[in-house]
């Protein structure tokens, strides 16, 4: 990532961005008029262009066709609209795969998947790279220097997967750049465990379809070489284009919380993050996930402004029931990613398709056309999106960290293990939640973070740790921080070895604890807080004593009764030590707000709401900048208490006492006087 080129190239001259993927080549070029025109009305300043157009660039193999893009990237240059261009290689022509059937992926049973749909490449193919560069290139030539051109799009939602035989041998490159010699891979797979033992290079392949358990650390090794070939791809793209257009910031868009590709490592090689995202209408928790999502993606860009890519003005089509949004929540949610940092907000897609796969998607220009209920939704957002410029650029300070790790998170969901109910972003979300609902903002940070300025840091699994990561948490512990540590945390190293010894053995002395034995559990849990009330866990336990710290709660029944399930440490002796929570079961969800309180009351932090004490349920409390955004996800009406007064940016009123929220409702207050 490079400072130099950022959201803020867009927003500098534009403010904030607003738009949407225009998919032109799908139209009559009669309707692009209309489309500008549309656009202009309804403050759109952005289009994504090409993402899927590499057939009619490239009708056959070398030939080009560029004249309509010309004429597309005209009509917006001379319209006042940035272009957002893709790089098409995303869904590369039947033309390929018919002459070069290995650029095809296969999947894990040797079975060749086929074009007919899109996505269809495997990562590691030399055919396909040659032909994706070679558009690449000539794209970047054709366009270098237009003035539409603000930003590039590298591929779209890269998650690939192959394991063809070029795939295999790419693989195995990779593991001979990690292990040096098969003495070193052999070690690292524990490959004397079921006769793995390999005696040739040529012997290893992809982990494909087995009789049974693969071997996890192949698996983890698998999944890391996955995102590294992707990313590769995806990096030989942006050189070509960074050579041509230095000053114009490149981009790829993620898929918010997504296994196969390790965000942490991809963000640092692009200039603006950006991601796709697609709350899920009938989804209670919708609100909490996607602001953890957002969170994540300022945390990608280091607390940099990123770019809302793509979301749905209403239904998508790809679920199996696909639920619409009522009126005023495809703002609500648009307003919700500003509010937690986004810079852009942008839509799949301008105008919905009469043809192809997504034809029932929603737009922001629906099949009925322009004068309905939804596009005067899309043109009234647009608009009121002016009134919020002062907004661009400004950071969402954030006193919690909460660390998550795409190793840990593959190493985790292996098969083979205690229970498979324990999920690496159900924990995740679940250590959110409470923090969500206080208005506490959270940054969320890889396990090698800087810690130093946090007063909190949630870890709500890492069962793979590296040694200097688990003694990076201890050393931010003992010097004066809380540091919260969910359960299985610390169990493997970085080849999804058992650390042996008494658990979670490189967190045991910050913890102040000593596990045993890790206890799935057939059901409920009941725990009890010391001298207090019960409570409900569930799913998991695990036999730990107290060395050194205080059990705050014990588990009230069953063969663990009397045992603790929460513990707090005073890590360190000195006087400026911290505390160290350890988390020994799944609470339910008022026990984790409750945990949640009381580490918070350790770290003095509090919540965007004044006194700190919790929003109305439902309502989301943000601040970025000085700006106060409240938002209200709930049912009900919701009435707010207010720091001081404030204007709301949304409407110019001026308030000073509580403010009254109708469900959906949103205010931008900057305080005033
Ligand atoms: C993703 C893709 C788009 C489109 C939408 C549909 O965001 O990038 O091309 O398929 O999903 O929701």
């Amino acid at each position: 990532m490079t400072a130099r080129l950022g959201m803020h190239t867009l927003t500098r001259d534009r403010g904030l961005l607003f738009g949407g993927d225009y998919n032109p080549e799908q139209w009559p070029e009669h309707v692009w008029a209309e489309d500008v025109e549309l656009m202009k009305a309804a403050g759109v300043n952005l289009v994504t262009v090409g993402v899927f157009s590499w057939a009619r660039i490239e009708p056959e193999p070398g030939a080009r066709d560029f004249g309509w893009l010309d004429r597309v990237l005209d009509l917006m240059g001379a319209a006042g609209i940035a272009v957002d261009l893709a790089t098409p290689t995303a869904s590369p022509p039947p033309w390929l795969g018919h002459r070069w059937p290995e650029t095809l992926p296969v999947d894990e049973s040797g079975h060749r998947l086929w074009y007919g749909s899109r996505n269809q490449f495997c990562p590691s193919s030399r055919v396909y790279r040659e032909r994706a560069l070679s558009i690449v290139t000539d794209l970047a030539d054709r366009y270098a220097g237009h003035p539409a051109l603000a930003l590039w799009h590298v591929g779209n939602e890269y998650g690939q997967i192959c394991h063809c035989d070029e795939s295999a041998a790419a693989f195995r490159t990779w593991l001979e750049e990690r292990y040096g010699d098969l003495d070193g891979l052999n070690e690292a797979w524990g490959t004397t465990f079921w006769s793995q033992r390999y005696g040739d290079w040529a012997e290893i392949v992809t982990p494909r379809r087995a009789p049974y358990l693969i071997n996890p650390t192949q698996n983890l090794d698998w999944q890391r070489f996955c995102s590294d070939a992707l990313l590769a791809h995806y990096r030989a793209e942006r050189d070509i284009l960074r050579e041509r257009t230095p000053d114009t910031p490149i981009t790829t868009n993620f898929m918010g919380l997504f296994k196969p590709v390790d965000s942490w490592a991809w963000a640092g090689e692009e200039d603006i993050v950006s991601n796709d995202w697609y709350p899920e209408p009938g989804d209670p928790l919708a609100p909490a996930r996607s602001a953890l999502v957002h969170d994540l993606m300022r945390g990608l860009g280091r607390g940099r402004p990123w770019l809302l890519m793509e979301q749905a003005t209403t239904g998508v089509n790809w679920r199996p029931h696909n639920l619409p949004k009522p009126p005023g929540q495809f703002r609500l949610e648009s307003l919700q990613a500003l509010a937690r940092g986004a810079d852009g907000l942008c839509y799949f897609q301008w105008r919905a398709s009469r043809f192809g796969a997504e034809r029932f998607h929603a737009a922001m220009v629906p099949h009925a056309g322009a004068d309905t209920r939804l596009h005067a939704e899309v043109r009234a957002h647009g608009q009121e999106l002016r009134r919020l410029a002062s907004v661009a650029g400004e950071p969402v300070p954030a006193r919690v960290a909460m660390v998550f790790d795409w190793a840990s998170w593959w190493a985790l969901e292996e098969r083979g293990r205690p229970s498979d109910r324990l999920n690496a972003t159900d924990q995740l979300l679940a250590y959110y939640v409470p923090l969500w609902e206080r208005g506490v903002s959270v940054d969320l940070v890889p396990p090698d973070a800087d810690l130093t300025g946090y007063a909190l840091v949630v870890v709500p699994n890492l069962f793979l740790v590296s040694d200097r990561d688990a003694a990076a948490l201890t050393d931010y512990a003992r010097g004066g921080g809380v540091l919260v540590v969910g359960p299985f945390s610390g169990v493997v190293d970085p080849r999804a070895h058992i650390r042996t010894g008494r658990f979670p053995a490189p967190l045991r002395e910050v913890l102040g604890a000593s596990g045993e034995e890790w206890l799935p559990a057939a059901e409920e849990v009941r725990c009890r807080w010391a001298g207090g009330a019960e409570f409900t866990a569930h799913t998991w336990t695990e036999l730990v004593a107290a060395e050194g710290a205080e059990p705050v709660a014990e588990f009230a029944g069953g063969d663990l009764a009397g045992r603790p399930a929460v513990l707090r440490h005073r890590a360190g002796d000195g006087p400026g030590s911290g505390i160290a929570w350890y988390v020994a079961t799944m609470p339910e969800p008022e026990a984790l707000g409750e945990l949640t309180a009381r580490a918070l009351a350790d770290a003095g932090v509090r919540g965007a709401v004044p006194d700190g004490a919790p929003p109305p349920p439902g309502v989301e409390a943000v601040r970025r900048g000085e700006v106060l955004f409240l938002l209200n996800h709930g049912a009900e009406a919701a009435s707010v208490p207010i720091p001081g007064p404030a204007v709301d940016l949304l409407t110019g009123a001026a308030t000073d006492g509580p403010v009254t929220l109708p469900p959906r409702a949103v205010v931008a207050l900057r305080p005033h006087g």
